[in-house]
Formats: C-alpha cells, sequence, structure tokens
C-alpha cells in the first residue's frame, strides 16, 4: 500500500462525519455536560441505537472536545465513559470506575468502600458527564438478580455523584428502565441514533450527502454522476447504517486501487459488498449487481436479519 493510500484509509478512520441526526444528538449530550458544568444541574438520558450507527463515535467525539487533563496533584476527567462489562456486576462496574478515575487500588476494599471512592473521585477529578455505554449487557446476561441489583446501584451512584449521566446502547437497553421504574424516572429523555431511512425524504437526502461525502473522501474522480438508482443501491446495501456505509466505501476505494481502476464504479462497489458485507451476495442478491432483484436482504442468512430481542422475563 502507498503513502496516498494510507492517508486516504486514515481519513475514513478518523473523520467524525457530522449528518444531522448525529449533530442533533451530540449537542443533546453536550447540553447536559454544560448544564452541570455551568449551574451543577443534573440532566440525565438514554441513548438508543442499533449497532453501527455511531453511539460509541458519540461518545469519543465528546471525550475528545472535553478531553482529560491533570492539575497539580490530581486527574481532571470532564466526561467518564464507563464500557458496561459484558456481565457487569456492582463489583466489575465499580472497580471499572475507579480505574477510570486514576484510582490505583481500584480493586481494592468492599463495595460500600469502592462507592465511597468512587463519589470521592468524581468530586476531586471534577466529572460533569458520566457515560455508560454497552448498556445491554444489563440484560444480555439472563440472570435474575444481577441487573436489579447493579441497576439500583447504578441509580443510587447517579443520584449521588451530582454529574448529568447518559445510558447508551442497542435497543434492547431500554430494557432496564422497563424493570427498574426509578431508573426510568430519571431516564425519561431520549436520544435516537437510527439508520437512515429510505422512506422518509430528509432522512435519503441526509444519507445521499453522507454518501457523496463519503466518495469525496476517497479522493478519487468520479466515473459519471451519483445517481438516485446508484443512491438506492446504496441503501439497500447498508440498510442505511453508518458503520456498513464507512466499510463499504473502504473496501470499494481498495477494489478500485487493487485493480487499478481510475474511480469508484459500480462494479467495485458489487465486488466490495462481497468482501466486507456479505461474502454470498452475489448476483440478484447484490445490491450493485445489473441482476438484483430490489429485495430487502432481510431474510435469515441475510445480513440485515435482524435478530429479535429475546425478552427475559426477569
Ligand atoms: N458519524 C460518523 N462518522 C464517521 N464514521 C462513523 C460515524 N458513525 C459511525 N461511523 C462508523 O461506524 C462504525 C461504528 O460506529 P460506532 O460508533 O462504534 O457504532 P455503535 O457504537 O452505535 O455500534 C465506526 O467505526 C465508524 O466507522
Ligand atoms: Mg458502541
Amino acid at each position: 500500500m502507498n503513502k496516498e493510500q494510507l492517508a486516504v484509509l486514515s481519513k475514513f478512520n478518523h473523520r467524525v462525519i457530522k449528518h444531522p441526526q448525529f449533530e442533533s444528538a451530540f449537542s443533546k449530550i453536550e447540553e447536559a455536560y454544560q448544564l452541570n458544568d455551568e449551574i451543577g444541574f443534573q440532566l440525565n438520558l438514554i441513548c438508543i441505537g442499533m449497532s453501527g450507527t455511531g453511539k460509541s463515535t458519540l461518545k469519543r467525539r465528546l471525550v475528545k472536545k472535553y478531553p482529560e487533563s491533570y492539575a497539580k496533584d490530581r486527574k481532571i476527567v470532564p466526561v467518564l465513559v464507563i464500557d458496561t462489562p459484558s456481565l457487569p456486576t456492582v463489583k466489575n462496574m465499580a472497580e471499572g470506575m475507579l480505574f477510570q478515575l486514576g484510582d490505583p487500588a481500584f480493586f481494592k476494599g468492599s463495595a460500600v468502600d469502592k462507592t465511597g471512592r468512587i463519589l470521592n473521585y468524581i468530586k476531586s477529578c471534577q466529572v460533569r458527564l458520566i457515560i455508560f455505554d454497552e448498556l445491554q449487557h444489563f440484560i444480555d446476561q439472563g440472570s435474575r438478580a444481577a441487573p436489579r441489583q447493579v441497576s439500583d446501584w447504578l441509580k443510587t451512584l447517579i443520584d449521588q455523584s451530582g454529574s448529568s449521566a447518559v445510558l447508551m446502547g442497542l435497543e434492547q437497553s431500554e430494557y432496564i428502565l422497563r424493570i427498574n421504574e426509578q431508573l426510568r424516572r430519571r431516564f425519561s429523555r431520549r436520544v435516537d441514533l437510527k439508520p437512515f431511512s429510505i422512506a422518509c425524504s430528509s432522512s435519503f437526502r441526509d444519507f445521499t450527502k453522507v454518501i457523496k461525502g463519503l466518495y469525496r473522501t476517497a479522493d478519487m474522480p468520479l466515473s459519471g454522476k451519483l445517481s438516485q438508482d446508484l443512491f438506492k443501491r446504496w441503501h439497500f446495501a447498508t440498510n442505511g447504517i453508518m458503520a456498513y456505509m464507512v466499510n463499504l466505501i473502504i473496501s470499494a476505494y481498495q477494489v478500485a486501487q487493487r485493480e487499478g481502476y481510475a474511480s469508484i464504479h459500480q462494479e467495485c462497489l458489487e465486488q466490495a459488498f462481497i468482501e466486507s458485507i456479505w461474502s454470498e451476495g452475489e448476483g440478484r442478491l447484490n445490491p450493485f449487481s445489473k441482476s438484483f432483484n430490489f429485495n430487502r436482504l432481510i431474510k435469515p442468512g441475510m445480513p440485515f436479519h435482524k435478530i429479535e430481542t429475546k425478552e427475559l422475563a426477569i
């Protein structure tokens, strides 16, 4: 790979695309931060979105805008980010928080000790916003007692911390609010990150703008005008999900470079779809193929088959 190609791939890796829904979610979360920072107001939000819609990207952008720093004798952590462990318990959640806050003895002490230390650190590190990501792990595990216990702990911790908080996760994360009424009351504000929709004209317009931006980032001349037909194919190929859109353009760029093409034309996308989204997506099952049948790829075994959330009897 030459320098130019590496530079393009690095751009795809680092560039955040500020589409309207993403910007709106960002400003709502930022407001929760600012209200806390300026007047000590606690504003809580739940941010829900399918995998790949950009939740963790939002979180990273907030941390970048309000980064950690070091004062004389302490760490300043304006935005504290916690990735929920795959099997959350009070112990591992508390240790994770202490670790992020820079406690060298994060594993020491009883649950009560740890909670007390977390609260002290939150004050001294001047935490204004706590983001809990991957919230669905609370309900993925299927155990009855743990989610209840941890969500009660979380509620108390958030109350006592005085900071604003954001709970982030896949759609099934909302279940944690259903089983915990006190948490539900505190997180009545919701921010959604949804895939771009073909049925909604403004959302589809945003989708086409993002795709045009992706082509521009690839920095290769276009083989022709980007047509409505091509945008529609892009939608069938990605279901309007950012992660697939970015993967597809990166892969199409690589195909074009490998094959020595001057532009990313439809055949590059056809091959890229197979390489980066669905290895069995050939012929009429490939949105960029001339023989594509324009059926959504949502049947079992296809890339957008939605695995229904099994509702756990908690
Ligand atoms: N606004 C965005 N700008 C650029 N890339 C994005 C954006 N949103 C999502 N992506 C791409 O999608 C991938 C998955 O995003 P991520 O934030 O991890 O989604 P989620 O946490 O919702 O599952 C990222 O690695 C990135 O490539
Ligand atoms: Mg994520």
